[in-house]
This record gives structure tokens, sequence and C-alpha cells, in this order.
């Protein structure tokens, strides 16, 4: 539009939740649209994204770090962190491009930090070290009853003749998984800014209607974005 400031800020957005809410899914769903909208877009996730974040996920998943305690696991989890954000995060925002993240600091807040006891003054200053001021634009909660996400994972491996192998994470009882949820509702309520919840108690089609009816509305720039 003539004579319109757009923004072209090149926008980094996390998704989080629970085990089996559907996250990967949803990021992959939100990239191809920003694609179609022309927006240079990266996916990535955590722990991981890089090859040196990669080799730290494969240690913690592997579940050989769980005797060290859930404060060795946090400096780990922030360590692939660090890698993450200066190789991947940080140059593909310079480079222009927005950033979508299965997963980022939320998930150490709320497994290693809320449920799993480590200090918040220490989750707060290992947030410091690893964001290295690159906190997300939005990040997307997604919500489900855990009992009902692990009935709808075991359905999709069954339709898909895959075995279930759980990791270090999955293994965790019910219960465990349900604070996990209340975690993640508190760092909502804490984040409002920056954080939305939505239901993934739905299906796949209609909770990416509503992440992207989300997405638009926090960045109406978008339309632009490729034509600016
Ligand atoms: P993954 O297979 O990627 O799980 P999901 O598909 O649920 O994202 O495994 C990542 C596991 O690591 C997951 O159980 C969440 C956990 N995790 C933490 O405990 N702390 C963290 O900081 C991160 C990023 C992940």
């Amino acid at each position: 539009m003539a004579g319109q400031e757009i923004d072209h800020t090149p926008r980094f957005i996390t998704f989080e939740g629970g085990e089996g809410v559907g996250k990967s899914t949803q990021v992959k769903l939100l990239l191809e649209k920003l694609h179609n909208e022309g927006v240079g877009t990266v996916r990535t996730r955590e722990p991981g994204g890089t090859p040196r974040a990669e080799a730290i996920r494969s240690f913690i998943l592997s579940g050989q770090p769980q005797s060290w305690g859930t404060g060795a696991e946090a400096v780990l989890f922030a360590a692939a962190r660090l890698d993450h954000v200066n190789e991947l995060v940080a140059p593909s925002l310079e480079a222009g491009k927005w950033v979508l993240s299965d997963r980022f600091h939320d998930s150490t807040r709320a497994y290693q930090g809320l449920n799993g006891g480590v200090d918040t003054k220490l989750i707060d200053a290992l947030e410091i070290l690893a964001l290295n001021g690159h906190t997300p634009d939005l990040t997307i909660v997604l919500d489900m009853d855990p009992e009902k996400a692990f009935e709808r994972v075991e359905k999709r491996a069954l339709e898909d003749g895959i075995p279930i192998s759980a990791d270090r994470f999955e293994r965790e009882d019910l219960e465990w998984h349900r604070r996990l949820r209340d975690a993640f509702h508190d760092i909502v309520k804490n984040n409002e800014e920056r954080c939305v919840m939505l239901s993934a108690d739905q299906s796949e089609e209609e909770l990416a209607e509503e992440v992207w009816a989300l997405v638009r509305g926090r960045f109406p720039e978008i339309e632009s974005v490729a034509t600016g």
C-alpha cells in the first residue's frame, strides 16, 4: 500500500507443549502457509537444529545423563540451545528469514524447572546465556489432556505400523505428564504478551487454521513481506 510503512522484521515463532500434542505437524503446516505467501522460512527443532546440538540431543534422549539429575539436564539443554541460537536461529533471522522452532526455552522451564525441580533462578540464568537476546516473538503452546494425547500417539503408531519406543521423557508416568501440562499453563499465564495457548484436542486441519489466524493477526505484515 502506497505511503504505508511495512514492517519487514523477520519473526521467531516457537511451538511448545507436552508429549504427543502434534507440534511437529503444526510447525510443518505453518511453514507451508508462510511459504505460499512468499515468506522465507527456516524450520528447526530442539533439542537439536545444529550438528553439535543434535549430538547433545541423542545423549540426553538416550537417558544416560538422567542419573546426573535434572540440573545437569537443564545445563545440557542450554548448551545445545546456545549453539542452536548462535549457529542457526540468529543467522537465519539476520538473513531475513522467519524461524519456526519445534520447542525452545519454555521446554526447559517446564520439563527441568517447574516439573523437574530446578530452581527458577538457575533457569532464568541459563535462559540469559542460551537465548543471547533472541526471545521468540510468539510462542504457541498446544494444550491437551496427556491421557488423550498418548491414546492418539498409540493409535497413529498402530495405523502407520510403527513400533512405539519411548525416550527419556516419554517414559515418565501420567501424573508427571499432568504436572507438565500445569507447568505450561503457568508459563502462558506469566508470559501473556508472548504466549498463546491453543487446544490440540481438535483435528490437525482445524488447529492449523487457528494457528494461521493467530499468526496473521499478530503479524499482519505477512501479506506484504513477499512483495515489499
Ligand atoms: P522429541 O522427540 O523432540 O519430543 P517431542 O516430539 O515431544 O517434541 O524429544 C524432545 C524431548 O526433550 C521431549 O520429551 C521434551 C524434552 N525437552 C526437555 O526436557 N527440555 C528442553 O529444553 C527441550 C527443548 C526438550
